[in-house]
């Protein structure tokens, strides 16, 4: 039995997600509190959060408005079903989202269909192409398109158009092709903000639709910024010409949002950040500040009419979740717009985005720093791998970091960060302060 420390649970029944349980529970890292910009771990140490917990706590965290919202919605209606039955809150919540949908007026992105996560957003918004395209009269469209290292969750669409192969190997997928990825560090290295190189990575998609057939293809999904494989920014002009080739052959565009959505770039959504239009939108995580599970997906209207077909009588979409609008989760994330407006998060990481790249790039320079990328207030800093030991160089550095007080993410021998959108000018100082040092000690 793993025990280790006084303060330490027992660890051996809790199967660990996406860990190597084996050596997590051998040396675990327990985190106990949080508030701000840090968490506490179970001795009391402080920890800067320098990736927004998973990418979803925007705001930082132990917001008291969120708590309030929640327990008194715990305390009105804890529950109540969303199939053939309503509940006020979530009408509230999605005409709230709406209200802040990209798309112009238009083409807005303000038909909500809501999940109660990131892989559930994903393939729900697959299943949604590919039912609009059977309701259009064009039912042979049911490959959907995704991207080399692109990461869309965990469910069984989300992995096919998913591109890291260590999601994909073990299961079986739906029809599914992918485009190649716009990582070019050869090329692209150091480059402060979006990569010159490569727009016409984008052709990949005539190419799939000429080995395929476009009549064979229901969707597009890529993330706009892709950012679990280690930070993969679009090429200027790449996510316009997609979305060209996209319309030019009935493909629905779909941009995964997930980690994008709620203010990480400095506007509401990447789709404003990079005005182009998808015809879907995923999002999860920052939509309730990461307090409780939930996702959304922002349909166009085109899309949702396109499906309001048939009698009136008859169910139009075979497809929701027990928790598709969850009262407490609709109140966690109405108090967590709130939070974001009041506190103009949405857009804050436009003012400090200037701040963070300097910062990030002070870093070139230093033992076995390849490349460093950054966009709104995300960034990676790529390291050369240990001969024969790829990973551990970063692993080590996540270690030694955590035990300075920071917490960063890694992934193969990539560093990401993205911290709270709250986070200050001298927190973004000691942050890249504590990095640097651990990055010389890795050497
Ligand atoms: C772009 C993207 N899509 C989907 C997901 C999956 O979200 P979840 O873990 O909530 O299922 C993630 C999670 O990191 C993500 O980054």
């Amino acid at each position: 039995m793993s025990h280790i420390t006084p303060n330490a649970p027992v660890l051996d029944n809790f199967w660990m997600p996406f860990t190597a349980n084996r050596q997590f529970k051998a040396a675990p890292r327990l985190l106990a509190g949080a508030e701000g910009m840090y968490y506490t771990d179970v001795d009391g140490n402080k920890v800067m959060d320098g990736t927004a917990g998973l990418w979803c706590c925007n705001a930082g965290h132990g917001r008291r408005k969120i708590a309030d919202a929640v327990q008194r919605q715990l305390m009105s209606l804890d529950f109540a079903p969303t199939f053939q039955m309503g509940h006020p809150i979530v009408f509230d919540f999605a005409a709230k989202l709406a209200s802040m949908a990209p798309g112009g007026p238009d083409a807005k992105l303000d038909r909500i269909f809501f999940t109660g996560s990131g892989s559930e957003s994903i393939d729900t918004a697959l299943k949604i192409a590919i039912a609009y395209q059977r309701a259009i009269g064009q039912g042979t469209r049911t490959r959907v398109i995704g991207r080399e290292k692109g990461y869309h969750g965990v469910g069984f669409g989300g992995i096919s158009v998913g591109g890291l192969v260590n999601n994909r190997r073990m299961f079986p997928q739906i029809p599914a092709d992918h485009m190649r990825h716009t990582l070019d560090v050869e090329r692209n290295a150091f480059t402060k903000g979006m990569p010159e190189q490569g727009a016409d990575l984008a052709d990949d998609l005539e190419r799939l639709v000429a080995l395929h057939g476009a009549e064979t293809i229901a969707a597009v999904v890529v993330e706009p910024m892709s950012g679990s494989a280690g930070v993969i920014l679009p090429p200027k002009g790449y996510l316009e010409r997609l979305r060209a080739i996209a319309t030019k052959h009935g493909i629905l565009l779909i941009f995964d949002e997930v980690i994008t959505g709620f203010g990480r770039l400095g506007t509401p959504f990447a789709t404003d950040f990079f005005g182009v239009v998808p015809d879907l939108i995923t999002t999860a995580k920052g939509i309730t500040n990461g307090s409780l599970p939930m996702g959304a997906v922002f349909a166009g209207r085109h899309v949702y009419d396109g499906m309001m077909t048939g009698p009136e009588n008859a169910i139009e979409l075979f497809h929701g979740y027990t928790y598709s609008g969850h009262p407490v989760a609709c109140a966690a994330g109405l108090a967590t717009m709130e939070i974001y407006e009041e506190e103009g998060l949405l857009t804050r990481a436009a003012e400090i985005a200037p701040e963070w790249e300097a910062a990030l790039h002070s870093l070139k320079g230093l033992p076995n720093v390849v490349d460093i990328r950054n966009l709104g207030l995300v960034g990676a800093i790529e390291l050369a791998p240990r001969a024969g030991a790829p990973g551990a160089r970063a692993y080590d550095v996540f270690v030694d970091c955590f035990n300075k007080g920071l917490l960063i993410r890694v992934t193969g021998d990539i560093i990401a960060l993205s911290p709270p959108l709250i986070i200050e000018r001298a927190e973004i100082a000691t942050l890249v302060s504590i990095l640097g040092d651990a990055l010389k000690r890795a050497a």
